[in-house]
């Protein structure tokens, strides 16, 4: 789909409609209005190597158009049953090409409009193994998306209409950057959008980056374009980032849609297949520039309020916008755990250590969850004085635990101590409960006060949408409420009430990034996630009693030394390591 759309903007398309059916398993067609081919052109278009975009070896280093290896519609013929369509203005009537295996099944002249229309039908019927490797629509639809939105917002010069299974589901009028930007990631966006525009003889920069408060916890909305092609990199991405620094909270990431230009000699595009990641001539003046573009705009709007583009007054006068970082939120974020642990850390001295007396007999004082019958692992036993555990751990009870750093907890063995990392071992209490939820089990969820309305992209409600059944087991009740919005009526209990919507939308994004991994199921992926994000933080001061909530629960896993991705929730420190170290 993505090679079909770039080959219509190649074109020279004013008009690009996409229609797929069944998540484009059935259908991907591409219709465009661009200048079409010939009956020659259309006959080679399938040839390996055969493009139009390259006729002589300079043209190597000057590419200005999207395709320039003649190897997308050969591929595509490769896989699919293709049809083509397309005619030149100048040409009385066009030509209709049928290719299957990429065999020419059919070539025939016929009346059509000017322009190319191209459909993929039946993607991979001859090879069906490849077929089965198809996720589920609803995984392939939010590529698709994806894909689709990369290229959209790069041209808003021209108009896109996407109709998915007869329902049209995007339809983008011709207008601005600024305008497309909003067309696809929402209206509220737009006074909340700061220019970028730089310009100089070796580069150009220009685009939006989104005020510091609609900075989220997902990384969603970040895109950057060279010279109209989208790409990744992580590189670029530090440089806005670093733009931003101090304007917005360590664990958010700014929304922006950057464009750079620069001379085709300076970048290597053909690093990758998928033409998505590029090389730079160099990348330290590209860096820098960024950089400083960003950074720029972003003075600019916190200094002067009239900018060049329309404001609501009424957002202009409030606080957020007219004082981007206000000493409140300094306040706010000195007392956040976050900069405590910081603080706390540097204190050499620094133990959690009230109530002391009550830690006795701590065992007698809390009640441990319910062993389940059926899981081996349960196996701790009493003997005086010791709480053995499944790990081979024998616990001394009658000894405290201690918090230190806020980040682990030192409990005392017969033969040492072990050092509990307090957010590994929670992952892992919670990864069991969560597995326990898939087992019939399901999560409580706790209703929330107010049900809170989310309204997502369009692509990460596709992804909602095929999670929440998994999710309900998990405690999350979501429901679908109208185009691409939800309603969260309840979440875990682990959640905080009036965070669910920010809960959501890390979950969404962490899980957007945990898809590479292929080897996890859809569940496993998200239990993994869900127990990652819900365990306690670094820099949380624990409760005596909650320390020994958790350093119980977590002897009660069936798995208690690691995290369910196999790093240690703790490390033993046996007697002879101690005295060896003191040169014993
Ligand atoms: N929608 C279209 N309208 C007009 N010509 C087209 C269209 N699609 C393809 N062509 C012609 O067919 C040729 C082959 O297309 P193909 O996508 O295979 O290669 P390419 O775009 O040149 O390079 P790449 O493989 O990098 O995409 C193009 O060079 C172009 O001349
Ligand atoms: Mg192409």
């Amino acid at each position: 789909m993505k090679e079909l759309l770039e080959n219509a903007v190649d074109a020279g398309a004013s008009e690009i409609k996409l229609v797929i059916n069944d998540a484009g398993k059935a259908l991907i067609q591409v219709i465009d209005n661009g200048k079409g081919m010939s009956q020659t052109d259309a006959r080679m278009s399938f040839e390996r190597h055969a493009t139009s975009k390259i006729k002589n070896i300079d043209d190597l280093f000057r590419i200005k158009t999207l395709g320039f290896r003649g190897e997308a519609l050969a591929s595509i013929a490769a896989v699919a049953q293709v049809e083509l369509k397309t005619k030149k203005a100048e040409d009385d009537s066009g030509t209709y090409i049928e290719i299957e295996n990429s065999i020419v099944k059919k070539q025939e002249p016929v009346a059509c409009v000017n322009g190319s229309s191209i459909a993929m039908k039946n993607l991979f019927f001859s090879v069906p193994a490849r077929r089965n490797f198809l996720k589920s629509n609803a995984a392939e639809m939010r590529h698709i998306i994806d894909e689709f939105i990369r290229v959209a917002l790069s041209f808003p010069d021209i108009f896109f209409s996407v109709v998915s299974n007869g329902q049209e589901v995007f339809h983008l009028e011709r207008g601005t950057l600024k305008q497309r930007i909003v067309q696809i990631l929402g209206d509220s966006l737009n006074p909340k959008l700061v220019s970028v525009q730089e310009k100089t003889d070796y580069m150009n920069i220009y685009g939006f980056v989104g005020k510091p408060e609609t900075a989220k916890k997902t990384r969603g909305d970040q895109y950057f374009f060279v010279n109209k092609r989208f790409i990744k990199s992580a590189y670029l991405n530090h440089a806005v980032m670093n733009a931003f620094q101090q304007m917005i909270t360590p664990d958010s990431f700014p929304m922006y849609v950057l464009f750079i230009d620069l001379d085709p000699s300076q970048v290597d595009i053909n690093v990758h297949p998928t033409k998505q990641e590029i090389k730079f001539e160099d990348e330290k003046i590209v860096y820098a520039f960024v950089q400083a573009a960003v950074k720029h705009s972003l003075a600019q709007f916190s200094i002067t309020p009239t900018l060049d583009f329309e404001l609501d007054p009424l957002i202009q006068q409030l606080d957020a916008v007219s004082k981007p970082f206000t000493e409140e939120k300094k306040a706010e974020a000195a007392s956040s755990s976050l900069y405590k642990t910081f603080t706390q850390k540097n204190q050499a001295h620094f133990i959690e250590r009230e109530n002391k007396s009550e830690l006795k007999h701590w065992r007698t004082l809390y009640e441990g969850p319910k062993p389940d019958p059926g899981n081996q692992a349960v196996e701790s036993e009493q003997t005086s004085g010791l709480l053995r555990t499944s790990a081979g751990i024998e616990l001394l009870e009658d000894k405290s635990l201690v918090q230190i750093l806020n980040t682990y907890i030192i409990a005392q063995t017969g033969r040492g101590f072990i050092l509990i990392n307090q957010q590994s071992a929670h992952e892992r209490i919670l990864y069991e409960r969560y597995i326990a939820a898939a087992k019939g089990r399901p999560v409580a969820a706790q209703r929330s006060l107010f049900p809170v309305t989310l309204q997502l992209s369009t692509q990460d409600a596709v992804l909602l949408g095929d999670l929440i059944d998994d999710l309900s087991e998990l405690g999350y009740i979501i429901e679908p409420f109208g185009k691409d919005a939800f309603i969260i009526q309840g979440t875990p209990g682990d959640v905080l009430q009036g965070n669910e919507k920010n809960a959501i939308e890390n979950m969404l994004e962490q899980f957007k990034h945990f898809t590479s991994d292929m080897k996890f199921s859809k569940r496993e992926k998200l239990t993994r996630l869900l127990a990652w994000q819900h365990a306690i933080k670094p820099g949380t001061t624990l409760t005596e009693r909650e320390m020994k909530s958790l350093v119980e629960e977590l002897f009660a896993c069936s798995q208690p030394n690691t995290t369910p991705s196999s790093r240690p929730t703790y490390i033993e420190f046996k007697k002879e390591y101690l005295e060896t170290l003191f040169g014993k």
